[in-house]
């Protein structure tokens, strides 16, 4: 009922009165009340006046799936759209889902989160409405070994969204955290539930700065926010559908694989090239020039015997950054 309520107030300039509404839809004049305050609660600012009825005033800051509803521009991706208050964390949350066999595209947001997971067991700083925390549910018909493509392909993706959306000049740090001013600005987290041969379903965790303007000490020479960086706080709800449009795109072009044209955007985008890093294979430390990714999005890094040594995983420092 809240949705189509919502429905004809956004569709009408004027005021609508208690009494139209409840005709509309059979419903008693207490329920249409009832509704309003319900959306009023979710930050939807509505003006209600005596004998004029109701008028939307504005649309809530914090994300909300009537309003995500309203904006995807996707096929897919968010057509199961779920936004709770609270997660543990909504990779956790939509792997649960996942194998109760949630649709292919099914996304969860979450407002906060009390247990944000970030990549090597890291935590993830979750504040309620302070920045955007989601996962993304696929089913891609891949093999396991195919899906190495999938983490950059989804970092590009977001990465361009943020480019277009919010005008920085943010870049990819590999293997996939967007980075600007050499500070993390979005974080992935990828899992995966497969049999031997198959793929059940991958879920994309994106985790995504916005609005926080201050970070605990242990992260605060290493993370910024879209209002650090450019003393705005974008529209949530509207962020997250532009990103998931380009997600959408890029991951159905592409097959969710790295191709020639968007590895070779990935590369333009990646500030790991050609920079002096320290990263770890098999338990060793290796120090060198990371030269290439290659198509499995693998690092490619030269080490001081002149022999190229393909990293696939784990923390990168470049040098002079983090
Ligand atoms: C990283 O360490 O860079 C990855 C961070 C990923 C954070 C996101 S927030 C939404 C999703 N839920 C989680 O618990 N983690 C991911």
């Amino acid at each position: 009922m809240q949705k189509k309520i919502l429905e004809i107030l956004s569709k009408k300039e004027d005021y609508i009165s208690g009494q139209e509404i409840s005709k509309k839809f059979n419903i008693s004049r207490q329920a249409v009340w009832k509704a309003i305050n319900s959306l009023k609660e979710q930050g939807f600012v509505i003006d209600s006046v005596t004998n004029k009825g109701y008028k939307l005033i504005n649309y809530p800051k914090v994300l909300n799936k009537h309003v995500l509803d309203n904006m995807l521009e996707t096929e897919f991706i968010g057509k199961n759209m779920i936004v709770l208050e609270t997660a543990g964390s909504t990779n956790d949350y939509l792997k649960i889902l996942g194998h109760k066999g949630a649709a292919h595209g099914t996304v969860a947001a979450a407002r906060e989160q009390t247990a944000g997971k970030g990549r090597l067991g890291r935590k993830w700083v979750s504040e309620k409405d302070e920045n955007i925390y989601f996962s993304v549910l696929l089913r891609p018909r891949l093999y396991p070994m195919e899906i190495s493509g999938i983490t950059p392909v989804a970092g590009l993706a977001v990465c361009r969204a943020i480019r277009e959306f919010c005008n920085i000049d943010c870049k990819i740090k590999w293997p996939n955290d967007i980075i600007v001013n050499n500070k993390k600005l979005v974080g992935i987290l990828t899992e995966m539930s497969a049999e031997y041969d198959a793929v059940d379903f991958i879920v994309i965790g994106i985790g995504i700065n916005t609005d926080q303007a201050e970070f605990p000490d242990e992260v605060r020479n290493k993370a910024t926010s879209i209002f650090l960086e450019t003393g705005k706080n974008p529209d949530k709800n509207k962020l997250l559908s532009v990103v998931l449009k380009h997600l959408e795109a890029e991951l159905t072009k592409s097959s969710y694989k790295l191709n020639k044209t968007n590895l070779e955007e990935y590369k333009n985008l990646c500030t790991t090239i050609n920079r002096k890093v320290t990263c770890c294979k098999n338990g060793r430390q290796i120090e060198g020039m990371a030269v290439n990714v290659n198509s499995k999005g693998e690092l490619e890094v030269k080490t001081k015997d002149n022999s190229v040594i393909t990293v696939n995983s784990g923390e990168v420092i470049i040098q002079g950054i983090y």
